[in-house]
């Protein structure tokens, strides 16, 4: 894939001046851009052009492409990471800003919901957020269906595909999962400091990259599309949907993003069965509740609210 080729070759000098570090220094770091898959012709008296940048989620990639007012305006990025979110919580707790971002190229350690793992190979896309919204703890969990709606509208918007989201988070096409949610908090009872909002698509990834258990369960977009995507330009529109969906949130409220949710709602009007610790509810989901709750009507008429757990 060719990304971002520049147009002409740049000086040395040029790019000097530019940056304000010496010709030596440019020179220096353009063996470190080699290094890191940019492939870059230089020729004497021309200077340097760029021919190919590696699909990769560098900042310096993400940065062009990135038009948000607040989220990735702070972009930590690692190679390979335990889970972006345990990263996340690291630096939110130091007090880095609202809209600070976690990337990984891959994740050792990736979480998913309900203490299960997250498999997350090179060509994902793993992101955390830092959020610091005006909510009470129980609210918490309603930035799960914010993060689900801008997903499912990114995806629809920027790739052409259509998901529909299983309650409360996993965006699904014909079945098997290609995006999940996964929402953490540092709070006290009535205040929640900050959020780590973790999200991991499945971008460039084949069936082999993940464990057997798993491979009748999940798709990618590659695996939908039979297209190789670039990923930081994905990244970027992700942000950007996030971004609306949340202020969006923060401006109209609740009951406005439950009705956006909606629009790609798989589980309401289902009769479903949902695992919720120790306990198994039955019913029809019938609705969801102010704080995203999935509220279920048992056969006799009893109506019962559950806040996590899995559909089936
Ligand atoms: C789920 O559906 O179970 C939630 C999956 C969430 C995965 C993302 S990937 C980025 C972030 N870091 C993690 O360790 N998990 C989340």
């Amino acid at each position: 894939m060719n990304l971002l080729p520049d147009d002409d070759y740049i000086s040395g000098e040029q790019l000097s001046r530019i940056t304000g570090i010496s010709r030596t220094g440019v020179w220096k770091h353009i063996q470190e851009l080699k290094k890191e898959g940019f492939e870059i012709l230089s020729q004497p008296r021309r200077g340097y052009k760029l021919v190919n940048a590696p699909n990769l989620l560098l900042p310096c990639l993400l940065n062009k492409y990135l038009k948000t007012e607040m989220l990735g305006k702070e972009i930590h990025h690692y190679y390979s990471v335990s889970s972006t979110n345990d990263k996340a919580r690291e630096i939110a707790a130091q007090g880095v800003s609202e809209g600070s971002i976690v990337v990984a190229e891959k994740q050792v350690q990736g979480k998913g919901r309900l203490g299960r793992t997250w498999s997350s190979p090179s060509g994902g896309i793993w992101v955390s957020l830092i959020l610091r919204p005006p909510i009470s703890p129980p609210e918490s969990q309603f930035l799960t269906l914010v993060a689900g709606s801008a997903a499912a509208r990114c995806l629809q918007g920027c790739c052409n595909i259509s998901t529909g989201i299983k309650w409360p988070n996993d965006l699904m096409i014909d079945d098997r999962k290609i995006c999940g949610i996964l929402t953490e908090i540092r709070a006290e009872v009535d205040k929640v400091h900050f959020l780590a909002l973790g999200l991991g698509l499945n971008v460039n990834n084949l069936l082999d990259d993940y464990p057997l258990e798993v491979r009748d369960k999940v798709t990618s977009l590659k695996l939908v599309t039979g297209l190789e995507w670039n990923r930081a330009q994905l990244l970027s529109a992700l942000l950007e949907s996030l971004e609306k969906e949340y202020l969006l949130f923060l401006k109209e409220g609740k009951r406005r993003i439950i009705e956006r949710w909606k629009e790609y709602d798989l589980t309401l009007n289902n009769y479903v069965t949902v695992k919720s610790g120790n306990e198994v509810f039955s019913g029809t989901a019938v609705d969801l509740d102010d704080n995203g709750g999935l509220i279920l009507q048992a056969e006799d008429g009893e109506l019962v609210t559950v806040y996590s757990g899995e559909v089936n």
